[in-house]
């Protein structure tokens, strides 16, 4: 995959792991950035599971298309965003950190998955990637702790995390059932608070690249 250039800023989201919520995410984390820019979101993922949550519903406010129609579509667009298939192999890991400006792998808070991620982390370092970083989701309500466990073990492990956690929330099955996004289900109240998550995650993305993009033309300078 090329760099597209007059994309601001492309998004993949991945994951060594599938059901860790990927889908999920690059949905939301579209609908995010299509408030404030024009947005493709891209489901290079052979299984389809965008392109049919994006069919089940009618007002979902961005284009969906294959990864084999990104290079003809991409100039158009501000923002691309990314789902990815699960499993990646290195040579797709290579083309997703040159062909990316940020790398979000989501993941529940499960013991399991701490050693694929050290995996994968280790694999981001070694190949040069800068923008990289966990997403929490799936994350049970206080007074569980595994959450902020979960988070205190990966920090311990150097691996760099969104500030932001996803709240577990049954409204993200239903929105994919309904084909929308999560705020938008039609029978649960307190599902715009699990979209709040998103859209707190979707500014974290844009401080770091704003704070990148700075650092960059001060170098020039
Ligand atoms: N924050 C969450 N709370 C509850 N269920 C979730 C959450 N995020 C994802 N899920 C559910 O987990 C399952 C896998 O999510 P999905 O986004 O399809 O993962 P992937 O694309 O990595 O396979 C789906 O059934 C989805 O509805
Ligand atoms: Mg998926």
């Amino acid at each position: 995959m090329r760099r597209h250039d007059m994309a601001k800023r492309i998004i993949t989201v991945t994951s060594l792991k599938g059901g860790a919520g990927k889908t999920t995410s690059a949905l939301h984390l579209a609908a995010y950035y299509q408030q404030t820019s024009s947005t493709l979101l891209v489901d290079a993922d052979p299984n389809r599971s965008l392109r049919e949550w994006v069919a089940r519903g009618v007002g979902l406010p961005f284009q969906v298309i294959g990864e084999a129609s990104l290079a003809k579509e991409a100039g158009k667009f501000e923002t691309i965003i990314i789902d990815t298939k699960g499993r990646p192999e290195r040579d797709d890991l290579d083309d997703m950190i040159a062909g990316s400006d940020m790398i979000v792998v989501p993941c529940p808070p499960d013991a399991q998955a701490v050693a694929t991620l050290r995996m994968l982390f280790a694999q981001f370092r070694q190949l040069g990637a800068t923008n990289y970083r966990v997403l929490l989701v799936n994350v049970p309500p206080l007074p569980q702790r595994d959450g902020e466990e979960y988070r205190a073990l990966l920090t311990d492990l150097d691996i760099p995390l969104f500030r932001r956690s996803i709240r577990s929330a049954k409204a993200f099955r239903k929105a994919s059932m309904q084909g929308c996004t999560v705020d938008r289900v039609s029978d649960d109240r307190r599902s715009y608070l699990a979209w709040y998550d998103y859209e707190e995650v979707g500014r974290e993305i844009d401080e770091i690249l704003i704070a990148q993009s700075t650092s960059r033309l001060q170098r020039a300078s």
